[in-house]
């Protein structure tokens, strides 16, 4: 193992999976997968099942997965029951909470699929998938993040808004609040109910969600900026910050100041956002701004190993930033990253995760470049949907 970069960190309490079980998921009738604190490393030929169980996790944070998927998509083909994911997370001080989310009933004489998916924590179902941020918080890399810096702004904002879910699990319920006041209202306006009593209370929704939602991304912002400042090994130094009206709001004036001009803007934009079915103005169309420090440059003008880079510093300042914030970090998810990797980076990038303790769920196709994580990690072998476990040679 290379000697740890001279900024390495100190180990951090960590969330990790103790036990995870998927039911008809994609290619698996039924997984279950035991871990420990460990690194958990999946390799196997292409189609065997790695990114699926990734997917799977990351279906225990709130949002729409790691592939953004349609329900459809994700059950087993020819399972007409849903899917199911469960697992048991650890590594915070209560520890030990059983998550589990999926659109199989638990009623097990139940023979169709549920229409939502449901989340239930301990036992209980939960309002929605918004409190899973309560008991877990999770990043993830994934190839298709390769042109993060090239697409809209949408993805990059679902990308901070993730970030924020780690420090601040009350983001994930404000975010789902706000985008429901804000169809619901769309649909009124579409409807022709302009100025309707109820069109006015959902601007007030929207307004005080929508200056908690800016404020919360400006704190995380303002904290990862902070850890960014500077290169760890080959990871560049970066300047992150939220561009967006209602965040620009904040700059001038408190909240309550903010609510209001949000709330105006949103009244006189009433005619303009029944034609489109949507709002002019709000969070919801904020972007995540990051420039390669070093360089200079924007993200988007930056090399692909270079945006792949600096996506690896955001994650790993964020897990730096949610562990001291929060008491535990995140769960890192890192879909066939090690094999983009030039071999300085490569081991950089094992080092952090170990020196940080976090437990990271990587995959490729190749076990060899695992290696440094030695003992460290749980290497299991996935093909055709069977997992098992790799004996050191
Ligand atoms: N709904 C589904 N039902 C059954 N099988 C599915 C479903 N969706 C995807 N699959 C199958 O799951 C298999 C594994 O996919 P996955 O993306 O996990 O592979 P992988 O091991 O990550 O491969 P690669 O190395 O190519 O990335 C694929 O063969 C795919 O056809
Ligand atoms: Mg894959």
């Amino acid at each position: 193992m290379a000697a740890a970069p001279s900024s390495a960190t100190a180990s951090v309490p960590a969330y990790f999976l103790r036990r995870l079980t998927l039911t008809d998921f994609r290619c698996y009738p039924h997984l279950r997968l035991d871990a420990d604190d460990r690194c958990v490393v999946l390799t196997g030929p292409n189609g065997a099942g790695k990114t699926n169980i990734l997917e799977a996790i990351s279906y225990l944070a709130p949002g729409r997965g790691l592939r953004r998927a349609r329900f459809d998509d994700v059950v087993r083909r020819y399972s007409d029951r849903g899917w199911a994911v469960a697992a048991t997370v650890d590594g915070t001080p209560g520890g030990g909470v059983e998550i589990g989310t999926g659109t199989m009933s638990p009623d097990p004489t139940a023979t169709a699929p549920l229409e939502r998916r449901q989340v239930r924590v301990d036992g209980e179902t939960m309002r929605g998938p918004a409190a899973l941020a309560e008991s877990i918080a999770m990043a993830w890399i994934t190839p298709q993040m390769d042109r993060l810096f090239q697409e809209d702004g949408a993805s990059r904002r679902r990308f901070l808004d993730r970030l924020v879910y780690g420090v601040d699990p009350g983001h994930a319920t404000r975010v789902s609040a706000y985008e429901r006041a804000m169809r619901e209202r769309a649909r009124l306006l579409k409807s022709g109910q302009r100025s309707d009593q109820w069109v006015l209370a959902l601007e007030n929704t929207m307004a005080e969600y929508g200056v908690a939602i800016a404020a919360a991304r400006r704190d995380a912002v303002a904290r990862l900026s902070g850890v960014l400042d500077a290169a760890i090994g080959p990871f560049p130094a970066a300047l992150v910050d939220v561009e967006g009206v209602v965040e620009a709001m904040l700059d001038g004036m408190a909240a309550l100041d903010a609510e209001q001009q949000f709330r105006d803007a949103l009244t006189a934009s009433r005619g303009r956002d029944a034609e489109t079915g949507g709002a002019a103005v709000g969070p919801h169309r904020s972007d995540l701004a990051v420039t390669h420090l070093d360089k200079g440059l924007p993200a988007r003008q930056c090399s692909t190993g270079e945006q792949k880079a600096l996506l690896i510093s955001i994650v790993l300042a964020d897990a730096r930033v949610a562990a001291l914030r929060t008491g535990a970090a995140p769960l890192l998810l890192l879909d066939e990253i090690v094999a983009h990797l030039d071999e300085t980076r490569r081991v950089a990038l094992l080092d952090q995760v170990l020196g940080m303790g976090v437990q990271a769920w990587l995959t490729g196709t190749d076990k060899d470049v695992f290696a440094p994580l030695g003992a460290r990690a749980l290497f299991l072998d996935v093909r055709d949907g069977a997992i098992t476990g790799i004996q050191d040679d």
